[in-house]
């Protein structure tokens, strides 16, 4: 069909017709809802704040359950998060739920980068579910969806506003998930201060820009509910496992020498509030904004990132297959530059390492010629002094000759006189020995 044929159908008005009776696509609502219902639903919550401000406490008091609770050390050097998983049931629907704790938030010297940890475990989920689309075998059908759905951000109760810390990593995840700020341990201030405090945290908020969730107010449904809670954030909230007898009922409060604090009674704090804003009226708009707005912005940002585009240019509908073919086609060029780049730094290499041997080998021919010459010197030298000593040699050999000669005579003249007396006999005995100790001397 040609493309123009096809705007002139898409034009066309539509028309209304009757039915004739029951055709029964009117159950399309309960079946779907049937469906999600056997499928079971997933829901992530992270809580980010301060080591003992009462995290655990909330969720205990929100689910009415008593999850695993590892109490953190202040002497965390970094930031980390901590997620857990809990199958939970209500009535015949399952919900999947997971709870990530920051550990340690706001205990280090220098909180610049506190932030970081949480943004990249927010991307990270983000990541492998893009992934997981991406993939050729998808099955996103029984996929673990870990994208944070919410973050309530716990607001310490003292002070007298936002901290900076609060403010920066407020300002850095709100464009990647739905915050709500919670005064937490709201009964550690009184009435007229916290609502003192709520006035100076919304404005803060608003002055730095920072985005928070708002309940939405589209559906007329909810409008009237939602928009009169957009005006009570953030909730102060009040956590308590202890269960007392007000009346004939047990409820969860937290008890005082001088009374008690009852969580769900919204006289004493706004725990009921952020119970019916989060579980049951907003529950689907916070999955719904945090796939359509939240992770649609992370995987449009990470396309792109990639080549990825809708459009070229000029506004010609751009087909994947071509986006992959000019992908590659750039990186194969990229390639080809970089083999480039790195032969010629290969044979700079060669070259230079090649006139370094070469001065080595003049270097170590030079020391070659000068040992050389100096050996030949040597052994002149050498030569010169055998030569003397040879002369020496023969010199002393002659007077040697003469010296035996000499004494050869002397030993004759010495025997043929007579001996005359004793003294002259001694004498005798002792002369040969000592012409020898005499030629002897000479010898050496
Ligand atoms: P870490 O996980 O160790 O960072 O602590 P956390 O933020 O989970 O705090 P947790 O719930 O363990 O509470 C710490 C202490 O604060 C406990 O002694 C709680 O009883 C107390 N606490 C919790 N919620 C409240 C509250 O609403 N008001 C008051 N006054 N105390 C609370
Ligand atoms: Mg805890």
């Amino acid at each position: 069909m040609a493309a123009n044929e096809m705007d002139v159908f898409a034009n066309e008005e539509k028309r209304n017709l009757e039915l004739g009776g029951h055709v029964g696509f009117d159950s399309l609502p309960d079946q779907l809802v049937s469906k999600s219902v056997a499928q079971g639903f997933c829901f992530n919550i992270l809580c980010v704040g301060e080591t003992g401000i009462g995290k655990s406490t909330l969720m205990n008091t929100l689910f009415n359950t008593t999850f695993e609770n590892e109490e953190a050390s202040h002497y965390e050097s970094e930031v980390h998060l901590r997620p857990q998983t809990y199958d939970l049931q209500e009535s015949n629907v399952n919900l999947k739920l997971t709870i990530v704790h920051t550990v340690g938030f706001g205990d280090q010297i220098n909180r610049e980068q506190s932030y970081k940890p949480i943004l990249e475990y927010i991307d990270a989920q983000f990541e492998s579910y893009l992934e997981e689309e991406l993939k050729i075998k998808r099955s996103l059908f029984n996929y673990h969806d870990t994208r944070i759905h919410i973050c309530l951000y716990f607001i310490a109760p003292t002070g007298h506003s936002l901290k900076s810390l609060d403010l920066v990593t407020m300002k850095k995840l709100d464009s990647k998930v739905n915050i709500i700020p919670v005064i937490a341990k709201a009964d550690t201030v009184s009435k007229s201060e916290l609502d003192k405090l709520k006035i100076k945290i919304m404005s803060e908020l608003v002055s730095n820009g920072v985005q928070i969730y708002q309940f939405p107010t589209e559906d007329e449904a909810v409008a009237e509910i939602n928009s009169s809670m957009n005006s009570h954030l953030p909730f102060a909230v009040v956590g308590s496992l202890e269960d007392i007898k007000v009346g004939n009922k047990m409820v969860k409060a937290r008890l005082y020498p001088w009374g008690s604090v009852q969580v769900e009674n919204e006289n004493h704090c706004d725990f009921v509030k952020l119970r019916e804003m989060l579980l049951r009226v907003n529950m689907e708009d916070l999955r719904e904004q945090t796939h359509a707005r939240h992770y649609e912005l992370y995987r449009r940002c990470k396309l792109e990132e990639m080549g990825f585009k809708d459009t070229d240019p000029d506004s010609q509908s751009f087909s994947l297959q071509e986006t992959y073919e000019s992908k590659r086609k750039e990186f194969l060029l990229e390639l080809q530059r970089k083999e480039e780049e790195m032969r010629q730094m290969f044979v700079n290499k060669v070259k230079e390492t090649e006139a370094e041997l070469k001065e080595k080998e003049k270097e170590l021919h030079d020391r070659f010629e000068q040992l050389k010459r100096m050996h030949q010197d040597e052994k002149r030298n050498l030569e010169e002094k055998r030569r003397e000593l040879e002369e020496e040699m023969n010199a002393f050999n002659r007077r040697k000759v003469a010296a035996e000669t000499l004494m050869g005579q002397a030993l004759q003249g010495c025997s043929q006189q007579p001996f005359k007396k004793d003294k002259d006999k001694k004498n005798f005995f002792s002369l040969p020995s000592a012409c020898s100790l005499t030629s002897g001397r000479n010898l050496n």
